[in-house]
């Protein structure tokens, strides 16, 4: 069906351009049809608590503001507004989406009002989907369109999304693991469990306490997580020092790590993940099914960068599974691409 012509003032329409949006968890990317990917940083921002007035205003944004994560000093408060793919905190995420557009706009007056296209995980609610657009809107946006995050990230991968063919596409972002089916342009199959690379860091937190009574930042773990983390045990021993604060005297205190400890510390969060892919493999459409047996599983998000992640769900699903180019990205690169290609159609695009 075709969409209605919208009526923009002139201005809009001499210098409309479109502006993908990967609003995620743990990095917010911004991809301009002319610029590529002109913003790519940590979805954190920092505030200068002003107790005179009673206010805040932003002291630092992405980087800067991911360095003061459980270090800032009383004065500061450094927030992460999305959790789990969605906002979790309304006026941290406008005003972090606004800076960050700021950030990436290289003409301020004529690119200032863009159509933005938001990925969004397939499980966010009506609600959700709303706060998020209009968190775009109030950062300038004139019109907002959502693409769903496992969609956005299989055109991201080059799969041969507009064809009649069955693809899987498995995106573990930092809150959000979306598993989508795509055929002919559209999701046949999408499932979004909040279980993501978060998940494993927390999980580390949790068994560096257990087994040997030291608490670590989220940071640390996620830190030891990229160095040496594996899916999978039987891979050569490699080990990382963590530190944290000892549980008993509350004093510093470094651990020796191994990848078999990160093994089995992500374990239940893993476990999740390939149960989330198994059910897509039992629910999807038959014959698409049979189409992914010959393709196999392209995995995507920064959490598919996870050590012998596609060696373990190979192993479980007899499947091929292998990672995509630049996964981080894909999930930006393919809204814009699939945007400017108007490959979307109005069920997939809302
Ligand atoms: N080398 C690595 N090994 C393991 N995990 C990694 C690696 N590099 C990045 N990650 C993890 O990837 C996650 C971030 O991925 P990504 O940027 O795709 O998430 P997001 O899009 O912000 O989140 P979501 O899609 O859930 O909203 C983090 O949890 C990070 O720790
Ligand atoms: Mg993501």
């Amino acid at each position: 069906m075709a969409r209605p012509t919208p009526h923009y003032p002139l201005f809009d329409r001499l210098f409309r351009h479109s502006v993908a949006v990967d609003l995620g968890t743990a990095n917010t990317l911004i991809y301009t049809d002319n610029g590529g990917i002109v913003l790519n940083e940590p979805s954190v921002v920092a505030f200068q608590k002003e107790p005179a007035a009673g206010q805040k205003r932003v002291a630092a944004v992405g980087t800067e503001a991911r360095q003061l994560l459980g270090r800032a000093p009383r004065n500061v408060e450094a927030v992460r507004p999305m959790r789990h793919g969605v906002i979790a905190n309304f006026s941290a995420a406008e005003q972090m989406i606004r800076q960050f557009v700021d950030m990436a706009r290289p003409r301020p007056l004529f690119s200032r009002r863009a159509a933005f296209t938001v990925c969004v995980p397939a499980g966010a609610t009506e609600v959700e989907r709303r706060a998020i657009k209009e968190a775009a809107v109030a950062a300038g946006a004139w019109k907002v369109s959502l693409i769903g995050e496992s969609l956005a990230s299989a055109f991201g991968a080059g799969l041969p999304v507009s064809e009649a063919i069955g693809s899987m596409v498995v995106d573990i972002g930092g809150g959000t693991t979306e598993v989508g089916v795509i055929s002919l342009g559209g999701l046949a199959y999408s499932g979004s469990i909040r279980v993501g690379g978060d998940s494993f860091d927390m999980a580390i937190v949790s068994y560096v306490r257990n087994l040997y009574g030291v608490l670590l930042g989220e940071q640390t773990a996620e830190h030891v997580k990229k160095g040496i983390g594996s899916a999978v045990r039987d891979v050569p021993v490699e080990h990382m020092n963590a530190t944290g604060r000892s549980v008993d005297d509350g004093l510093p205190r470094t651990v020796q790590l191994s990848n078999h400890d990160i093994a089995d510390a992500i374990e239940g969060p893993l476990r999740q993940v390939i149960g989330a892919v198994k059910r897509a493999l039992e629910t999807a459409p038959a014959e698409l099914v049979t189409d992914i047996a010959h393709s196999g599983i392209v995995l995507t998000g920064g959490g598919a960068l996870l050590g012998n992640l596609s060696r373990r769900l190979t192993n479980e699903l007899g499947l091929d599974v292998r990672v995509a180019d630049e996964p981080l990205t894909c999930a930006v690169r393919g809204a814009g691409a699939a945007v400017a290609a108007g490959l979307l159609d109005d069920c997939a695009y809302e």
